[in-house]
């Protein structure tokens, strides 16, 4: 029992979703803010705030003796043109003030470079990840980002979720009322993002040999709800066309057959050329970061696939499902398949509304989640996976990628509401002090309460 004694005990955000000031100090427009804005939810300038409130943050942090932080890097807010044609000091300034604030404390910046926000001046400009100069300007920031910062930052996550964008294209800006259309274009994006990911991996490999750097995924458990063959196989397609050919690429620098197949099915055609393949060889992450909240359960009916849930078992009311053991369950499928990969759980935790109550919040079903996960991820340890920290999403209350305020995830909660209305006054949540208890005493806390 127990955790190692350098464990990264941390907790997670993205610009987005935290940050605010959305076109203050020379920041302009991401697909992320135009989404926002046509939802009827709370939209990215009315978050939680943290560019105005950067020092109260970071004093939390260190109140709850985080190891690790992880947020992402605006683009926009550094290259308000997508590319190096501006740098924007003081989009700049604020992240330099970031990091040595964190470094000040002793808390180690895990950095995503992309998560969800691509500029829209390079959507206007030439469409995006449609166009293969997107490689270079992505490759570009992704590296005036780390020549920056190597000395201060270990460890980069390239790109958020890559899958989960390139099923859901508006989050690229790619849109298309043909079905097909808009599955090539997609998967024309999601080929370039490969391409620029690779590229800056293999530059980092290069120059940096002590940083870290690879992708952040989205990886549910994916489970047969019967016993049918049919089901298992659909579950097992499931994973590898979402989770495990995105994997493969990035760790082991090779598209898988399956995944070409499944694009030839749908009549899309990847042209890689030799230097394209060279360079997805060169370019292999050498860590891995783990984006895990769930198991899905799925069956065949009529030839289609769906999710079943399971009766009374437990789900947000957004519907994704309680299941510890899915995670490490999850966490021994990677051991298996990339060997001893390090891996940082980048994201996992609970959803829910919540309110204030005489100047409290209490979350027990956030402490119930943090508590069942945690100790199926020492399990996982022990079967001898090599994770090696555990940020938990997230940090603070924040803008959800696509439900708003009310869905809310953070140890501390922000009073602001869907409406942006409110003082963004931080407030500890119960779980906040659980968690700071069991960093303090590197996880022992959690087996003493059972
Ligand atoms: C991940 C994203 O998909 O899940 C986060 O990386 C997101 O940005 C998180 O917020 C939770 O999803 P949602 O939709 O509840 O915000």
């Amino acid at each position: 029992m127990g955790f190692p004694n350098n464990f990264l005990w941390g907790a997670s955000t993205s610009a987005f979703q935290v940050e605010s000031a959305v076109n203050e100090d020379g920041k302009t427009d991401s697909i992320a803010d135009v989404r926002s804005r046509k939802m009827s939810v709370a939209s990215t300038d009315m978050a939680s705030d943290e560019y105005h409130h950067l020092h109260e943050d970071i004093a939390l942090m260190k109140e709850l003796g985080l190891k690790a932080y992880r947020f992402s890097i605006s683009w926009t807010r550094v290259l308000p043109n997508g590319d190096l044609s501006v740098i924007n000091s003081k989009g700049l300034s604020y992240y330099q003030k970031m990091i040595k604030l964190l470094k000040d404390n002793q808390i180690e910046p895990i950095v995503t470079i992309y998560h969800f926000d691509y500029p829209m001046a390079l959507i206007k400009k030439y469409k995006g990840w449609l166009d293969p100069n997107s490689i270079n300007d992505y490759f570009n920031y992704a590296k005036f980002l780390i020549d920056q910062f190597h000395n201060q930052v270990k460890y980069w996550l390239t790109i958020n979720e890559q899958e989960v964008q390139v099923f859901n294209p508006n989050m690229l800006g790619i849109y298309d009322n043909n079905a097909s259309k808009l599955f090539e274009k997609a998967q024309t994006a999601n080929l370039n993002m490969y391409l620029g990911q690779a590229k800056i991996i293999k530059y980092v490999r290069e120059n940096y040999p002590n940083l870290k750097i690879g992708p952040a995924v989205s990886f549910p458990t994916y489970l047969p709800a019967t016993m049918a063959s049919e089901d298992a196989w659909a579950a097992k397609k499931q994973e590898n066309i979402f989770a495990f050919s995105l994997m493969d690429i990035v760790i082991r620098g090779k598209i898988p057959k399956l995944y070409l197949n499944w694009l030839q099915k749908h009549n899309v055609h990847w042209n890689l050329t030799i230097s394209d393949k060279k360079l997805l060889k060169q370019g292999k992450a050498n860590y891995l970061g783990l984006n895990w909240y769930t198991t899905q359960r799925l069956t065949v009916v009529d030839h289609k696939v769906k999710e079943v849930k399971i009766k009374n078992a437990k789900y947000t009311e957004w519907g994704w499902a309680y299941d510890p053991v899915g995670l490490r369950f999850a966490l021994n499928q990677i051991q298996e398949r990339y060997s001893d990969i390090p891996v940082i759980i980048t994201e996992c935790g609970w959803s829910e509304r919540e309110k204030l109550e005489n100047g409290q919040v209490h979350d027990p079903d956030r402490i119930n989640y943090l508590k069942d996960h945690l100790l199926q991820l020492n399990k996982a340890l022990h079967d001898g996976v090599n994770v090696i920290g555990f940020c938990p999403w997230s940090f603070i209350d924040l803008l959800s990628s696509h439900e708003g305020m009310a869905k809310r995830y953070g140890l501390v909660y922000v009073n602001v509401n869907d409406r942006g209305k409110g003082d963004r006054k931080r407030i500890k949540k119960d779980s906040f002090d659980y968690y700071r208890k069991i960093i303090e005493t590197n996880g022992q806390s959690l087996f003493e309460s059972n």
